[in-house]
């Protein structure tokens, strides 16, 4: 399903010696006995998850699918990532989707806030307020604007119009929400938040975007499956774990996430927090930066190039577009762009991928991790997101690295917390 090819070439010591590691890492994730093993739900969890939640998400994602204009998806960090890295990887930017999804409480942007307060006046909207302690500053700004405009705008329907999305037994939101009585989905004890696509957290957004969350669910069980062996030479998810590490050990200390596709740049940015905030820490970790290409090649083509040798690059190559086209001939053809008449837009994307990837290889001498998806369909996608979530699991633990925690967040807020006057 998914191959990693690996450019040898750069990797300066064979992947394959590394099996020993890979065993006590694999152990640690499959025995739930490494560090931080109390969040390692998601192994197991396109088997475990709660059938009847489940079943409620599809229910809710139908209702608010068919009935709401907006949809406001109220979180940030692994409470929105997910949701948003799917329904624009598997709809793309411009799709003529219903309802109109838009993520808040993810800023303290006050241009950004007030113009969706503003922009949702008239429309029927629903609000999922996804929050695993309840209590995150940015979210709860959002959510509070949005539950005084539904309270003022649709008298007594504010229990149907909000769903909360929190802890099962605790916090600040789960006492809101049962006084207030929304209906409720949880986040599992056992799952942070950037492991949380395969639950309530990604699903029912996904959901009410329209998009089958069963062949979601399906590749991430046969990613489970699939990837569940441990010898490195048949199992692609910790042939990029190992290679991340031998490359870092050659010095490359930033790691690019690269894609071809403009509805790829929010997975860019999910996969970014997976592996900084998993592996980010005890002064650790390599970088990981992203662009989009062929559009970035003209802002960061230059230095990935000739600049400084610092990066690798991870490079998502996508077989089958969501949609394509035949680029058309011009009697006149005063662009001179006749040579490419008849081709398909997305073979020129794949001709530009293959010439990056030389140009940047073989001259620019930036080392290359090659990820290939057959399609952009909900199964891939699950797939895919299982297969990040396994290396990372399993390239952290390599480090001796905690990989679902995140105690570096919490100084930033120690200060605005100070700044703002909160009481304790
Ligand atoms: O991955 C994580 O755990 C974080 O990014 C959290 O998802 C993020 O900080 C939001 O936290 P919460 O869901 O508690 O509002």
């Amino acid at each position: 399903m998914i191959k990693v090819r690996l450019d040898k070439a750069h990797l300066e010591e064979n992947i394959l010696d590394y099996q020993e590691s890979v065993d006590k890492a694999h152990n640690w994730l499959h025995e739930h006995n490494g560090k931080g093993s109390d969040f390692t739900g998601w192994v197991e969890w396109p088997v475990t998850y709660d059938k009847e939640e489940y079943a409620r998400i599809k229910e809710v994602g139908k209702e608010i699918h068919e009935n709401a204009d907006v949809f406001l998806v109220c979180g940030i960090g692994g409470s929105y990532l997910g949701a948003r890295s799917a329904i624009e990887f598997l709809q793309g930017l411009y799709s003529d989707r219903k309802p109109e999804i838009i993520f808040v409480g993810n800023t303290f942007s006050s241009t950004y806030i007030s113009q969706v307060m503003k922009h949702i006046e008239g429309k029927s909207v629903y609000v999922d307020v996804i929050s695993k302690s309840g209590t995150t500053t940015e979210t709860s700004i959002s959510f509070r604007l949005l539950k005084q405009y539904v309270e003022k705008h649709f008298p007594g329907e504010a229990s149907k119009r909000i769903i909360a999305t929190t802890d099962k037994h605790k916090g600040t939101l789960k006492a809101l929400a049962d006084k207030e009585g929304y209906r409720e989905f949880v986040v599992p004890d056992n799952i942070g938040g950037r492991y949380s696509v395969f639950t309530a957290v990604g699903l029912l957004p996904i959901a009410a975007a329209g998009i089958d969350i069963d062949e979601l669910m399906k590749g991430s069980f046969d990613a489970m499956n699939d990837l569940s062996v441990r010898e490195i030479d048949k199992n692609p998810a910790y042939q990029y774990a190992v290679a991340r590490r031998v490359l870092e050990n050659s010095g490359k200390c930033a790691e690019m996430f690269v894609s071809y596709d403009l509805g790829t740049t929010m997975m860019a940015e999910w996969w970014k927090q997976l592996f900084g905030e998993s592996e980010g820490k005890e002064g650790k970790g390599i970088l990981p930066v992203s662009a989009t290409f062929s559009t970035d090649l003209h802002s960061m083509g230059q230095f990935i190039q000739q600049g400084r040798k610092l990066l690798f690059e991870t490079v998502l190559c996508v077989g089958k577009p969501i949609e394509d086209m035949v680029f058309p001939g011009d009697e006149e053809n005063l662009d001179n762009m006749n040579y490419l008449a008849g081709k398909s837009i997305d073979w020129v994307n794949k001709m530009a991928m293959e010439g990056t990837i030389d140009a940047h290889v073989n001259t620019g001498n930036v080392p290359n991790i090659l990820i290939e998806l057959p399609d952009q369909t909900a199964y891939s996608y699950g797939y895919l997101i299982y297969f990040f979530f396994l290396a990372c699991g399993v390239t952290c633990y390599m480090l001796d690295i905690n990989p679902f925690n995140q105690p570096g967040v919490e100084v930033y807020k120690k200060n605005m917390f100070a700044l703002l006057g909160k009481p304790e």
